[in-house]
């Protein structure tokens, strides 16, 4: 464990890194014992300025904010990329040192998953369809990480990014259902300049790739103001799917509009009521990369 140095020491060397659960806790106990309100940052490590800003986010609302950097392998299926998926603390570690972050906690696989772990938590409903429906492990394996590191440092808040849409809506419900008694605060997407949905596993993107990704950014929002226009749902997705295919990408696992309240899908007509929480998602894949985004339909 990197030792907790006073707020007067540079950013870079102040920034402590713990390894292990025990030290973690005495410093979480410390800063709780003071009054001081704590945000934790749920994250996997490989940082872009999407997780910045709900470090940001998170500064602005508590007094401590902690970062948690852990490449989850509850939440990837065989074959899936847990080895491949980028791990670089000590970059990770120099971009959170500019901003307002007081720890990062990185714990290892062993330690956070003992021999005879048995545990996992589903949660009904919210994490049917959608990702749910193609990663059927996935949101299992995210719930029960995310519930054993709130059980373990016991934050006031979290913050989760609105990329990941409906997992953020499997963490509220899961937190309302188990009565954690943690405020969950959602934070806007951040996007590249060509509207790509900024993501870790945009790094595997080759050139040609990376030209085709923001197409599902523009096609969404362009369905977005088909359906504003009045153009029935199915309409709006069977033209949605074919510029998709047209673009370049290679498979749709899912192109649809639901309730942004409870992933409920939606039927026509596209009251004022149901437009104002209609949520337009899609997830293509890209060559081996699946890339995943949403879209407000009022926006
Ligand atoms: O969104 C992520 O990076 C992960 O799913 C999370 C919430 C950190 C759980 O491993």
């Amino acid at each position: 464990m990197t030792r907790l140095s006073n707020d007067s020491m540079p950013k870079s060397e102040a920034l402590p890194v713990f390894d292990d659960l025990l030290s973690m806790q005495a410093q979480c106990a410390k800063w709780q014992s003071q009054g001081l309100r704590l945000a934790l940052v749920p994250t996997m490590g490989a940082l872009h300025e999407g997780h910045l800003s709900l470090v940001r986010l998170a500064s602005q609302k508590a007094d401590r904010v902690l970062v948690s950097i852990f490449v989850n392998p509850k939440q990837f299926a065989k074959g899936e990329d847990l080895g491949t998926y980028p791990r670089q603390l000590a970059k990770d570690k120099e971009k959170l040192s500019a901003l307002t972050c007081h720890g990062i906690y990185a714990p290892d696989a062993n330690a956070m998953y003992g021999e005879d772990f048995s545990t996992s938590i589903h949660v009904g409903i919210v994490s049917e369809g959608l990702c749910g429906a193609s990663r059927p492990h996935f949101f299992g394996g995210v719930a029960t990480v995310v519930a054993k590191l709130l059980n373990q440092l016991r934050p006031d808040m979290a913050v989760f990014g609105e990329k990941d849409f409906q997992q953020l809506l499997v963490i509220r419900r899961m937190v309302k259902d188990l009565d954690m008694g943690v405020e969950i605060i959602g934070g806007p997407i951040i996007r590249e300049p060509d509207g790509l949905a900024m993501s870790s596993r945009n790094a595997y993107l080759n050139t040609s790739e990376r030209e085709i990704a923001p197409q599902l950014n523009h096609i969404l929002r362009a369905m977005a103001e088909k359906l504003r226009q009045g153009e029935t749902i199915a309409a709006t997705v069977e033209t949605g799917q074919r510029k998709l295919i047209a673009a370049g990408f290679d498979k749709i696992d899912y192109l649809e509009l639901r309730s942004e309240k409870n992933l409920a899908p939606l039927e026509d007509p596209l009251d004022a009521t149901k437009s104002a929480e209609a949520r337009l998602f899609g997830a293509v894949l890209l060559g081996k990369t699946r890339l995943i985004d949403n879209w407000k339909i009022t926006d």
